[in-house]
């Protein structure tokens, strides 16, 4: 069969990949997606079920860390177009095992743009999805694109790091890339190591939600089908070289959104809220808040449609309708409690 357009995602196993990929498969059969992944720790294979039978659908299983698959991909496959989302992303566990972030977050970043210049078919573009992380932590600043970049763990350095590499090939090559840089995105199929899919795993084990630390944390969250939509639109309308910050105006304290997440699941009144909260010491360094502004990202005409409200109502829905999906999910799995407990590096 014939594709009107080639698209490679990277990391399209992963949360924001896989609902990549669904939205890719079924909204263009005439566009052929090729999902490239390594399966890390954090992937279920149920993720792309919906779509794996897809005839424009095509999964290869590899490390984006190795330059002779990128570059048979390259050679053997005309690939008009990459979103490159693999990564190590868990940021406590950056701090146990730094150099496994910078292998695949940068390493594998260069391997990817290397492979993707190199090829005889010509890239239309090359969409880097990074994080509102590389800008540091803010009180009452609110970051633009041409924010300094100012990471305080060693995961969103790297994310910086790449950020950098990316951009060199723009800059001495002219090669068609663009950076997107999000706020916490959450919904359906997340990882249980992440903030929200985290206390619901523990409430559902009927064990408290721990805070961290007594600092006023909070976020700012964005529904997963809205960062697709961003990607979309960054994809058809974004302009080369440029950078798009992708966010939300809405922020949560993280101890408002355990609360909320509790009255959800165990529909107990306020006052007993409290008791299913339990305040923990604080981890390495956790940044207070990262307030970004996305007026460019809507002068392209994309807006954060889906509501709080209903995004949260969405994703605690589907992991009530799906308590098996990580089957084995603990606290305990996951890169602190196993895979990485003993691979502390400097
Ligand atoms: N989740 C968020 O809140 C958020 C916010 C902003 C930016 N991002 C960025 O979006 C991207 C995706 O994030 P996510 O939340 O879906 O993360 P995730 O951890 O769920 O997925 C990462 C994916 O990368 C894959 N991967 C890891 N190492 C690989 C390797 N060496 N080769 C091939 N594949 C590899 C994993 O198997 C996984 O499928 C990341 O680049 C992350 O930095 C995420």
């Amino acid at each position: 069969m014939d594709f009107n357009r080639t698209v490679l995602v990277t990391g399209g196993s992963g949360f924001i990949g896989s609902h990549l990929v669904c939205s890719l498969v079924r909204r263009h059969p005439d566009w052929k997606i090729i999902n490239l992944d390594n399966l890390d720790y954090c992937c279920s294979p149920r993720s792309l079920e919906s779509v794996e039978d897809g005839a424009n659908y095509t999964f290869i299983r590899g490390d984006v860390c190795n330059p002779r698959l990128l570059n048979h991909i390259f050679n053997t496959e005309n690939i008009d177009v990459v979103f490159h989302l693999a990564a190590k992303t868990h940021v406590e566990a950056s701090f146990v095992s730094p150099s496994s972030f910078r292998r695949v977050n940068i390493d594998g970043t260069r391997v990817v743009l290397a492979a993707a210049r190199q090829a005889r078919h010509r890239l239309q573009r090359f969409i880097y999805v990074s994080t509102d992380e590389v800008y540091g932590a803010s009180l009452d600043e609110v970051f633009d694109e041409s924010s300094p970049m100012r990471p305080s763990n060693p995961y969103s350095a790297t994310k910086a790091a790449a950020e950098y590499l990316v951009k060199s090939y723009w800059d001495k090559y002219k090669f068609p890339i663009i950076i997107t840089r999000s706020n916490n995105v959450y919904g359906p199929r997340q990882f249980t190591e992440k903030v929200i899919p985290r206390f619901l795993n523990l409430l559902k084990m009927n064990k408290k939600c721990t805070i961290h630390g007594t600092l006023p944390k909070s976020r700012h969250f964005l529904f997963v089908d809205d960062v697709i939509e961003a990607f979309l639109t960054v994809l058809e309308k974004g302009i080369v070289g440029e950078v798009y910050n992708v966010g939300t105006s809405y922020e949560i304290p993280i101890v408002q959104l355990a609360r909320e997440l509790i009255k959800m699941v165990k529909n107990v009144p306020d006052s007993e809220l409290n008791d299913w909260l339990e305040f923990v010491p604080d981890r390495p360094r956790v940044d207070l808040r990262y307030p970004i502004s996305c007026e460019k990202l809507q002068q392209l005409g994309w807006r954060a449609e889906v509501s709080w409200a209903e995004g949260i109502r969405q994703t605690v829905k589907w992991y009530q309708d799906n308590p098996d999906f990580w089957a084995d999910t603990s606290e305990v799995r996951g890169p602190i409690g196993s895979k990485f407990e003993s691979a502390t590096d400097q």
